[in-house]
């Protein structure tokens, strides 16, 4: 019997979509917030494989999503690379800073991430080992656009400012930043299926602000690029890409790079969106983050809202982004039972 949601990746119609939530090992559950004070700080956590795996599994054990996701974070590559990173609290990631052609060129050969990221491997293999028969185990990368806005800026921007600036600039230099994170990636995403991850996502937050032209270089062409590498390399093996706010470009999107699937932000509307994008396949989504926190009738009409919207096709239901640490435990149970009881 084959997973619901590898089924629902190879373009099944279930009679009810499989389940999983954006950040559901996070600090709204306290046996995640637990972990990560025994960890110390956020990126010990990442790099401690026995936690990692434990705070993935946690939601798993709580909730019984249909997958787990690996837990780690997009940053890890820019670290593996050679950047400075690390978490402010309260505040969000810092990072070194990539400017011009010279900060690209002293970034370290792809083949040295390994040595960063080897413990994110071995926490792919235990989830391999714990995780119930049923559940899916998905590995995961920042996009390159994304992990670029970071590199460059070093911390999180509200319009990536900072990359538009040194696009405008350096065309040349941006785009061979843009080609190591995607070697970089490729060797990462294998590396994760070798270890045991069974579907690869591709987060990419920050496509909305891409446009025309530079939406086709940045955002289109890395991902089809690493999805025909994944493809050639493990056969088989489903990716779910996350063009975040793309809007319409988010048709044709899963042709264009091959993705099985395409993860649907809760700015778009679901009912568009099963007419354009998902008669290309799967589409993962796309419930607004914010009723995890408000709950109630209007959580549960929502809810139905978006089951029936995608009913006639290959769906696996999901939040439009991740969910914060506001939200109530409750609540995401109170979602669960709706997608499974209708
Ligand atoms: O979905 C999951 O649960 C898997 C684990 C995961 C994390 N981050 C854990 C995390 C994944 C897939 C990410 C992706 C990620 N990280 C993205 C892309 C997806 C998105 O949300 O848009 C981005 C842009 C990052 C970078 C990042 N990491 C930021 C901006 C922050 C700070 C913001 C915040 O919520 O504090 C992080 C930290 C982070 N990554 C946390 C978690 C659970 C919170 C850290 C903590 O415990 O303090």
């Amino acid at each position: 019997m084959t997973k619901t949601i590898l089924r629902a990746l190879a373009g099944e119609t279930l009679p009810t979509p499989p389940i999983w939530m954006m950040r559901q090992a996070g600090r709204y559950l306290p046996e995640y917030r637990a972990t990560r004070a025994q960890a110390g700080d956020f990126l010990s956590l990442c790099y401690t494989p026995d936690l990692a795996a434990e705070v993935t599994l946690q939601p798993i054990r709580r909730y019984g999503f249909d997958a787990a996701i690996l837990f780690a974070d997009i940053l890890l590559v820019p670290q593996a690379l050679g950047a400075d990173l690390w978490f402010v609290t309260g505040e969000g990631p810092r990072l070194s800073t990539i400017t011009d052609a010279a900060g690209v060129a002293a970034l370290k050969p792809v083949d040295a991430i390994h040595e960063t990221l080897s413990p994110v491997y071995e926490t792919l293999r235990i989830l391999s080992r714990e995780l119930p028969r049923e559940t899916t185990l998905i590995g995961f990368a920042g996009a390159p656009w994304t992990v670029a806005t970071y590199m460059v800026a070093g911390r999180g921007t509200k319009d990536q400012g900072p990359a538009h600036a040194m696009k405008a600039a350096d065309r040349a230099a941006f785009s061979a930043l843009i080609d190591r994170i995607t070697d970089a990636t490729i060797e990462y995403l294998s590396a994760q299926i070798d270890a045991g991850a069974e579907v690869v996502k591709l987060f990419d937050s920050w496509a909305g602000s891409l446009k025309g032209q530079d939406f086709d270089d940045f955002a289109l062409a890395p991902a089809t690029r690493i999805i025909a590498a994944l493809k050639a390399r493990h056969p088989g093996i489903p990716v779910i890409a996350f063009p975040r706010e793309a809007g319409p470009r988010y048709e044709g999107f899963a042709r264009a790079t091959g993705a099985d699937a395409v993860a649907i932000d809760n700015s778009v509307d679901a009912a568009w969106a099963a007419a354009h994008v998902q008669r290309d396949g799967c589409v993962q989504g796309n419930l607004d983050p914010r009723h995890m926190v408000t709950g109630g009738a209007e959580l549960v009409s929502e809810t139905r809202r978006i089951v029936e919207a995608f009913r006639g096709g290959p769906h696996i239901f999901n939040l439009g982004h991740g969910i914060t640490p506001d939200a109530d435990p409750d609540h995401v149970a109170l979602m669960i039972e709706t997608v499974r009881k209708g």
